[in-house]
């Protein structure tokens, strides 16, 4: 069969038909997926029971070298033993649901700010892949924003402005947005990185705006103008005609590409229903050597 592509939305996200990701190896056809990153920045692949080995061996695959410093592994050891295998769901280690207190539960919960995946370390996420293996009888949907089309939406003056600009990221801050502290120690290891506020994509020339809850400050501006700033186009960049949502289903898995878009999951009863899913995020090697 041929990889073929149906928009979700007007400007970006897609989904793909026509591929099993637990085979593919063929250049030709990963180049293929590759393009239609470039041009739709979420894919959606229905149907896709991949076991946790062979989502590892898609990601390499598709975009060689694996993000395995979370956030998550300075709190606890991952359930899977992988550092590269991100536990997207609200269980503990024995399979039970996690209490409305527990620690990973509150740190879990900054997903449903607007971010983009390990924009805290550099090299920063490039592509995430999560699969879906419970999902939850009510909704509980993940919603994407595309920041190319928001950057392009921006007035010219607005754009020259935010030339050169560079924005200090920490997942430190994010969570201490939501109240939920770090100790010294694990604050140690968690720094934080900085990365242009305006990316541009080599392949396809669209350059997006890379924002995210971790985007603490402008670097070399006045903290709180900064803030300001990050605020003003976070609320511009995820206005209702830039956000497609995604509603799962068992088999689901979804790419993003984490230079061109936000996303956050969607706020539902997380202490009564199980949701359980998987992410692989590459590393963005590609542009951190050629900024
Ligand atoms: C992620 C994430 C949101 C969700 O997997 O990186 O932010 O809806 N997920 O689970
Ligand atoms: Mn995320």
């Amino acid at each position: 069969m041929e990889l073929t592509f149906r928009q979700l939305h007007p400007l970006f996200a897609a989904e793909a038909r026509g591929v099993d990701l637990r085979s593919v190896e063929d250049r030709a056809t990963l180049e293929a997926i590759r393009t239609g990153m470039d041009q739709y920045a979420v894919l959606v692949f229905r149907d896709q029971p991949l076991a946790d080995d062979e989502q590892l061996r898609f990601a390499t695959r598709f975009d060689g070298t694996l993000h395995a410093k979370t956030g998550a592994a300075v709190l606890s050891r991952n359930r899977f033993g992988n550092e590269a295998l991100t536990d997207i769901s609200n269980l503990d280690e024995g399979g039970a649901l996690l209490k409305a207190d527990d620690r990973r539960r509150m740190y879990a919960l900054g997903n449903r700010l607007w971010h983009t995946d390990a924009s805290f370390q550099d090299p920063p996420g490039r592509y995430s892949m999560l699969s879906a293996k419970v999902v939850p009888p009510v909704a509980a949907d993940t919603e994407f924003a595309d920041m190319r089309a928001a950057y392009d939406a921006l007035d010219g003056e607005t754009r020259a402005m935010l030339e050169g600009l560079r924005v200090h990221h920490s997942i430190a801050y994010s969570r201490q947005v939501l109240g939920f502290e770090f100790s010294p120690e694990e604050q140690e290891r968690l720094k934080g990185a900085v990365h242009p506020l305006v990316r541009r994509n080599p392949r396809s020339g669209r350059r997006s705006l890379y924002l995210a809850s971790h985007a603490s400050h402008v670097v070399d501006w006045p903290v709180p103008e900064g803030r300001l700033l990050l605020r003003e186009l976070t609320d511009h960049a995820v206005r209702p005609e830039f956000v497609y949502r995604h509603r799962w289903r068992v088999g689901d898995l979804v790419i993003w590409d984490n230079l061109a878009t936000m996303h956050r999951g969607q706020r539902f009863d997380d202490v009564k229903h199980r949701r359980e899913l998987r992410r692989v995020t590459t590393l963005d090697i590609e542009s951190a050597a050629s900024i």
